[in-house]
């Protein structure tokens, strides 16, 4: 352990808490990202805690993405941050392109993060595929640059879906590592905020598959640009078994598409899976479907009709992400100035 020497550098003692949160914008937002992430954004800008929210294009290009694609991507995610409730005078909203902070401590992270972490990362395994020597390094370097993303702001909190916890311990292990290794108690150890009936959505297709805006079969999933009728009909043939719903959640415990259907039913009423079991209990498919289909239109229609409707105006949506990166640039700027100190960069320029 060595000491930074400066006299610059302070010690915090304690973090202000702040939430952070991305999303990439590789293609349209689905009924996961709102449910697991999108909707308890905006509960958590409500309840007063201070909130920055990302659109992580740099993330996104870690596969190919059509540039015009990408821009239209990062937009509509902007939007439906807007149409979900998120208020963009009180949450930060940007992209992340547009913060450089956020790549330059994507880098030093890169030398704090071990081999052996990035290899354990089941999220690059997944997407690499078979193929992993034609993946990008950028795809493998991807979860330091999330580290950063985090770090960059002090964030405490981060709110995400299941499928990103190991992500979030990696976070804490650079955090670890770098204040160990510099001898400075800097970066806040963030705790994972995965809560709520819906950290999970599976496919309507295969209980046992995440639902992802990458699936190659749109009946997959429930996309934020849906309208009423493939909503209801995505629904009405998403995959089940014969059986009536059963009386208590531990029925079931091997019915992957049932739970899943119950949980998206839950988490889009506010209940909890038990409540919705419990109302529920005996009734066939032919009856729920339908209860689910109502449910997920008038939820869903409002956000839908507010996306195009704020998509019509795309320079409002460039000048709204273009403030929310000032703000964001603010805080991240000193926080980042100040580890170039610790690590022994020599900054003279005036
Ligand atoms: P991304 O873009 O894949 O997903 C965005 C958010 O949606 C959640 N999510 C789901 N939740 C429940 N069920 C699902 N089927 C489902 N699919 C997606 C994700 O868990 C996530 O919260 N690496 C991140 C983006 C990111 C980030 C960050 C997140 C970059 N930097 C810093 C938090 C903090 C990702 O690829 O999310």
């Amino acid at each position: 352990m060595s000491s930074t020497g400066s006299s610059a550098v302070q010690t915090p003692k304690t973090f202000q808490p702040r939430i952070f949160s991305g999303i990439q914008p590789s293609g349209g937002i689905t009924l996961g990202n709102y449910l697991g992430a999108l909707k308890r954004f905006v509960e958590k800008q409500n309840e007063g805690i201070e909130t920055v929210y990302c659109m992580v294009d740099m993330h996104a290009i870690t596969v190919w993405q059509d540039p015009e694609k990408l821009r239209y991507a990062t937009r509509e995610g902007a939007a439906a941050f807007i149409a979900a409730g998120l208020d963009p005078a009180r949450s930060i909203l940007f992209n992340q392109s547009q913060v450089s902070a956020h790549a330059e401590l994507g880098w030093i992270f890169n030398c704090v993060a071990r081999l052996g972490w990035m290899n354990r990362m089941t999220q690059f395994k997944d997407k690499a595929g078979k193929n992993a020597e034609a993946a990008s390094l950028g795809l493998y370097a991807y979860p330091a640059l999330m580290a950063a993303d985090i770090l960059a702001y002090h964030a405490t909190m981060v709110p995400v879906g299941e499928d990103q916890k190991q992500h979030l311990e990696l976070t804490r292990d650079i955090a670890i590592k770098f204040n160990h290794d510099y001898g400075i108690d800097y970066f806040p150890i963030v705790e994972p905020v995965i809560e709520g009936a819906a950290t999970r959505v599976m496919s309507l297709r295969d209980g046992t598959k995440k639902m992802s805006k990458s699936d190659p079969s749109d009946q997959s999933r429930i996309n934020l640009t849906d309208d009423a009728d493939a909503i209801a009909a995505k629904i009405r043939k998403a995959k089940t078994d014969a059986e009536p719903l059963p009386e208590t959640l531990a029925g079931l415990k091997d019915r992957p598409e049932a739970r899943n259907l119950i949980n998206i039913f839950a988490a889009l009423s506010d209940k909890t899976p038990d409540a919705v079991v419990a109302e529920y209990a005996g009734a066939q498919f032919g009856t729920f479907k339908p209860a689910l289909a109502d449910l997920a239109v008038a939820k869903l229609s409002p956000i839908t009709t507010e996306m195009s409707r704020l998509m019509k105006d795309p320079a409002e949506i460039d000048r709204i992400l273009g403030q929310g990166a000032d703000r964001a640039e603010a805080i991240a700027r000193p926080i980042v100035d100040q580890v170039y100190d610790i690590t022994g960069m020599i900054r003279s320029r005036r």
